[in-house]
């Protein structure tokens, strides 16, 4: 198994946990993100992207496969919202769509494009309670949620997709609750990593408490 992953969105928190926990499981390891960051090794690379844009993920995948081979991990990490109040209804499209396209359209397009050139890819989305709970403020974030959470136990169940796995991770807090800003980038990472190393295709929905 080649030992190459993908991080889309490498901020602070899970990014950067994940980014860390393959690194140290021997893996090379490309982070995706607007920031430049100077961080390149011989393991470590860092791709300068805004994944509002479903076309830039073919690009990223030809980069890293020229320089490493088809990755065996992606993990989709990154996520946007357009906050709309009380009144869910008022978003404007233009937003709504950016919101969609990052939430949904590109990780679609990376889980595509991770199957497309290596049909074992392990495929990791950050998501969060929104798949299965409505709140109201949040309701674009919850719709790019939500669709990603559909086609990730489309994947999950079409047996022609296999020995490929897709998995939507959803941290609750210890009563359960949506994580929020108690969210943990470290245990994320230590289940990305417990479940990349499961050769089946476990239950889709991982909800886990940290
Ligand atoms: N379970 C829960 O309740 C819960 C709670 C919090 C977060 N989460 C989920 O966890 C994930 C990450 O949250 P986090 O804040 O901990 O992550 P993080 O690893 O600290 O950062 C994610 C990074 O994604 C990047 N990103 C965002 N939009 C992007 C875009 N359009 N193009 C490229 N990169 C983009 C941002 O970097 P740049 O600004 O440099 O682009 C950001 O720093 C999200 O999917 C979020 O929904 C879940």
């Amino acid at each position: 198994m080649s030992k190459i992953a993908i991080i889309f969105g490498s901020g602070a928190r899970i990014g950067q946990a994940s980014t860390n926990k393959f690194l140290s499981a021997g893996y090379k390891v490309a982070t995706v993100s607007r920031t430049p960051k100077n961080t390149s090794s011989d393991n470590l690379t860092h791709i300068t992207v805004d994944l509002n844009d479903p076309s830039s993920i073919e690009p990223i995948f030809d980069q890293v496969q020229r320089r490493w081979g088809a990755p065996s991990i992606v993990v989709y990490n990154a996520a946007s919202m357009y906050a709309t109040g009380e009144n869910p209804l008022s978003a404007p499209i233009d937003e709504f769509t950016k919101v969609i396209n990052a939430n949904t359209l590109s990780a679609y397009a990376a889980a595509a494009a991770g199957y497309k050139r290596n049909n074992s890819v392990a495929f990791f989305f950050t998501g969060n309670a929104l798949n299965s709970m409505v709140m109201t403020r949040l309701v674009t974030a919850g719709v790019g949620k939500a669709a990603s959470a559909h086609w990730i136990e489309a994947a999950a169940k079409a047996e022609q997709l296999r020995p490929a796995r897709f998995y939507y991770v959803d941290q609750r807090n210890p009563e359960g609750g949506p994580a929020m800003n108690a969210v943990n980038g470290e245990a994320h990472a230590d289940l990305f990593l417990k479940l990349a190393e499961q050769d089946e295709q476990g239950e889709p929905i991982v909800v886990f408490r940290a």
